[in-house]
């Protein structure tokens, strides 16, 4: 299918993603590409319109990230957001330079309510800056299409070429018509229709993934997380009793969780997914005897989960294919997609992992942004309780318990993972609060219980709001509800004596806490 298509070209700035997140709430598909990547291939690619993205040079210094001139004269529609703006006026003869006055933050901008850009959007709007450079005189051709008082020229546009740049950040929710502004781009300037799907998407993913699997055996690991699930349901639609899930229950879940997940994709649940559970807890603990840093505990757990998965695969004996639960931020962020570094090395996208021998590996979400892959589990038919479980790590508690790893540490944090869970969701936060869990400190302190003196272990808990994991806020619970919880912990739970809340957010601190 020749799906509508829009194209980010990535300068390396920190809200790319969201920016291609923005473009398919329109219903459009868009993808991000490296500003390296050739013109021969983005017309290749017949895209409806291309976005140029911010990012952190100045687009006149040496070495700086550049395009091809062409690429403005390809009867394509372009917009430039920030360094993407610039670059555009920069590259088509205009001046851009260091301002005279920095601005960032939430600014008032004055729209011309002609433009395209700006169509319906109010003649005042509140928009989020970040510049150090300004577009001081604009390429022939263009004209003015905003301004702020520090700005003068915060839009820019050449409507016979349909050509547009903002120095402003339209995707960030800060600018309260920014969305707009986006749609107006895609549907207006590029005439996008809005094709992109979700029950369409599921429909063909199926139907692809049944084509090339043919009659070919297929092996998925399954966690219990959003991605692998969404994956496994679609694989099992797609390919039926052909599929094998393995769940391996390596002892640092959440409480419960290894029999819920059972509930749901084993024998007697909803779906046929010839489920095997391996109870390699005590193995986890074995391995973890001791081990205190958190690297070598990532890739203790790391390593022995490819051992259990690798002794179950050769009971099924031929395996053709290997499921991934991949999401597109994944393929961004290990640099196949987008400009972004590389951040988070348990991302093993690309490298196909050589302790199983079958022919393909099949990532049926790899399109698919984080709400897209919830949606897509929505129109499977996996519980919502399911769909918006929150994100939680491969190693699992391993990296929320502060030094040796323990079955008696696990049981401590499981029990205060769950009761903080309980109590969040009866104060009605849940679906509010980005990532919140409970970890458990190394510290032990002297307290007092009834009248005996005890010297116990300190629970942290985290609460943090995040748009795309890489920065995090710390979210703000009331009083009350962190009352509730502190005391309910350090009742129920034995060994337990305090409660802390961390306050640090993304950076200095990580989501996770280990
Ligand atoms: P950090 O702690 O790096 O976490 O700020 C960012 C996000 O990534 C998750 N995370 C992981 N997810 N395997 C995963 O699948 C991992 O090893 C891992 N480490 C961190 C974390 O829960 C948060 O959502």
């Amino acid at each position: 299918m020749n799906r509508e298509k829009i194209i980010v070209i990535d300068f390396g700035g920190q809200y790319n993603q969201l920016v291609a997140r923005r473009v398919r709430e329109c219903n459009v598909y868009c993808e991000i590409y490296s500003y390296k990547t050739g013109l021969e291939k983005i017309k290749a690619m017949e895209p409806k319109g291309i976005i140029l993205t911010g990012g952190p040079n100045s687009c006149y210094g040496e070495g700086a990230p550049g395009c091809d001139q062409r690429l403005f004269s390809l009867g394509i529609p372009v917009l430039g957001l920030c360094y993407g703006a610039q670059l555009m006026m920069h590259v088509l003869g205009g001046h851009v330079c260091k301002a005279p006055v920095r601005e960032y933050g939430k600014i008032q901008v004055t729209v011309d309510k002609e433009s395209i850009l700006f169509h319906n959007v109010s003649e005042n709007t509140v928009c989020w800056m970040s510049h150090n450079d300004y577009i001081e005189k604009m390429a022939p051709g263009f004209q003015v299409a905003a301004h702020t008082p520090d700005c003068p020229v915060a839009a820019a546009q050449w409507e016979e070429r349909k050509l547009y740049a903002i120095q402003f950040h339209p995707e960030v929710l800060h600018t309260v018509e920014g969305k707009k502004m986006l749609a107006n781009f895609v549907f207006q300037a590029c005439g996008c229709t809005g094709d992109w799907k979700m029950d369409a998407f599921v429909e063909n993913a199926i139907k692809a993934a049944r084509e090339r699997v043919g009659k070919g055996k297929v092996l998925c690991a399954l966690s219990g997380g959003v991605d692998s699930s969404v994956a496994a349901v679609m694989m099992a639609k797609a390919v039926g009793s052909q599929l094998t899930c393995v769940f391996v229950d390596h002892g640092l879940l959440r409480k419960d969780e290894g029999d819920e997940v059972e509930e749901v994709f084993g024998p007697g649940g909803p779906y046929d997914l010839n489920f095997i559970r391996v109870n390699a807890q005590e193995r986890f603990y074995q391995r973890l005897k001791g081990i205190e840093e958190p690297e070598q505990k990532r890739k203790i757990i790391g390593e022995e989960f490819i051992r259990v998965f690798e002794e179950e695969a050769k009971k099924i004996g031929r395996v053709d294919f290997l499921v991934q639960g991949t999401i597109y931020p994944d393929v961004v962020e290990s640099g196949l997609g987008g400009e972004s570094a590389v951040i988070k090395s348990h991302h093993n996208v690309g490298g196909l992992p050589d302790y199983v021998d079958f022919k393909e590996i099949l990532e049926p979400l790899r399109d698919l942004f984080k709400d897209e892959v919830r949606q897509a589990g929505l129109e499977l038919g996996i519980p919502e309780k399911l769909v918006f479980r929150q994100p939680f790590p491969g190693p699992g508690l391993g990296i929320r318990i502060v030094g040796e790893v323990t079955a008696e540490k696990v049981r401590m944090v499981q029990e205060a993972d769950a009761i903080y869970r309980e109590e969040i969701k009866k104060a009605g936060l849940e679906r509010s609060i980005g990532q919140y869990f409970a970890a458990l400190t190394n510290m032990r302190s002297v307290g007092v219980m009834g009248d005996e003196r005890t010297y116990d272990y300190a629970v942290a808990l985290r609460a943090v709001n995040t748009v795309d994991f890489m920065t995090a806020e710390v979210a703000e619970i009331p009083w009350e509800v962190l009352g509730r919880v502190a005391s309910r912990i350090v009742n129920e739970v034995r060994h337990v004596n305090r409660v802390l809340y961390d306050c640090t957010g993304k950076p200095p601190g990580t989501i996770e806490f280990e």
